[in-house]
């Protein structure tokens, strides 16, 4: 973590100041939010007394926002969304306060709503957004470390801050290839130019840089067919993070899986976020997803099965739970729905 001590110290001021307190942090992708949000759940963990939750929301709706919230505190799922909601209520005010991270916040109207429904609870709400039109939220605006004062946060590849227009996710991942000889600062820069860095182009969406898809693009080339499989998985997984076992057998790699990770951790191109589960940024998921597919299906028949034999995994994989969910109604499979559904009364009683 670099050059963020000011907005450390101011952040964690306003919220010990006006706890409980609604905040967004808000700026383009790889701008460092998540970062910022999870050093800033580390400066306040004795404020909070360590109730602190991260919830990885996304586009998810009210209803499967308080299906989350009530799964992780064990609170009943109720009738409805709005008993789940009370329930949840009265489990806030009866164990004192706490900080709940809401990263990648996307849907505007579902925030609002679940953050209104907690209004008068003990709770404060970070939540992390490229854009957030949100009244009733302070909004912080987040931007690369050190590139308002014009300054590099990475050392070794100081030569390309501007190339990679100070993009910390870039710099982070041009820096682990110098770091383990991978290229020399000279040949990347090369590489970066040859392969169009300085156009400007219409990028698609926030998702969409360049400066990292060419960096995915450097380490493609030298990647095993079993390390790129592990990536397209991860790239096109839609529920969090995925453990190493989960991804050997999702990737087909059962042998070697370790081999088909490691050049992965060393170009950081994959992010840790809990130990042994894996997970890829969303502006270098874009970039694989762009070269590759793969079947979704497979995601709903791999998490499902393994809920229904181990209900007891249910807490570190709930999210590729409701992402099943959501395939089932995307996809209208009615079989697939009532499956999903069983699976989440079996667990529920
Ligand atoms: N202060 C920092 N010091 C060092 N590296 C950083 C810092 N901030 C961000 N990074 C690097 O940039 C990457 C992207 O940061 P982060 O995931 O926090 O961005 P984000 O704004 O949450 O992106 P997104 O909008 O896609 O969710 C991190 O994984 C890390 O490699
Ligand atoms: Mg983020």
């Amino acid at each position: 973590m670099k050059g963020r001590s000011s907005e450390l110290s101011t952040l964690g001021r306003s919220i010990t100041a006006h706890a409980p307190a609604r905040l967004a942090l808000v700026g383009s992708g790889g701008s460092g939010k998540s970062m910022l949000a999870a050093a800033l759940g580390h400066r306040l963990s004795r404020f909070f007394e360590g109730r602190i939750e991260w919830f990885r929301v996304g586009a998810w709706d009210f209803a499967t926002l308080t299906e989350m919230l009530a799964l992780r505190f064990g609170v009943s799922r109720g009738a409805s969304s709005s008993e789940r909601a009370e329930h949840l209520r009265r489990f806030f005010a009866r164990t004192g306060p706490r900080l709940v991270v809401l990263d990648n916040h996307e849907d505007d109207r579902a925030t609002a709503r679940l953050l209104d429904a907690f209004r008068g609870s003990p709770v404060t709400f970070v939540i992390t957004a490229r854009r957030c039109l949100l009244a009733g939220v302070l909004i912080y605006p987040v931007t690369a470390p050190l590139a308002t004062l014009g300054q590099s946060a990475f050392p070794r590849v100081k030569a390309l801050t501007r190339t990679l227009r100070f993009s910390p996710l870039a710099l982070d991942i041009a820096d682990s290839i110098v770091g383990s000889r991978g290229a020399g600062v000279k040949a990347l820069q090369s590489f970066l130019e040859d392969n169009g860095v300085s156009r400007v182009v219409a990028v698609e969406h926030e998702d969409d840089l360049p400066e990292v898809a060419l960096l995915v693009e450097w380490a493609w080339q030298r990647l095993s067919v079993e390390s790129r499989r592990m990536l397209t998985v991860l790239a096109h997984c839609e529920g969090d993070h995925v453990d190493a076992e989960s991804l050997a057998q999702l990737a087909r790699v059962a042998k070697n899986s370790q081999r088909a990770l490691e050049p992965l951790e060393r170009w950081h191109l994959v992010q840790e976020p809990v130990k042994g589960r894996f997970a890829l940024h969303a502006v270098v998921r874009h970039a694989v997803r762009r070269r590759k597919s793969f079947d979704a299906a497979r995601f709903y028949e791999h998490y499902v099965s393994l809920l229904e034999r181990e209900p007891g995994r249910l807490e570190p994989e709930q999210t590729h739970l409701f992402a099943a969910m959501d395939h089932a109604h995307r996809t209208g499979n009615l079989n697939a729905m009532l499956r999903v559904e069983s699976l989440l009364r079996d667990i529920d009683a």
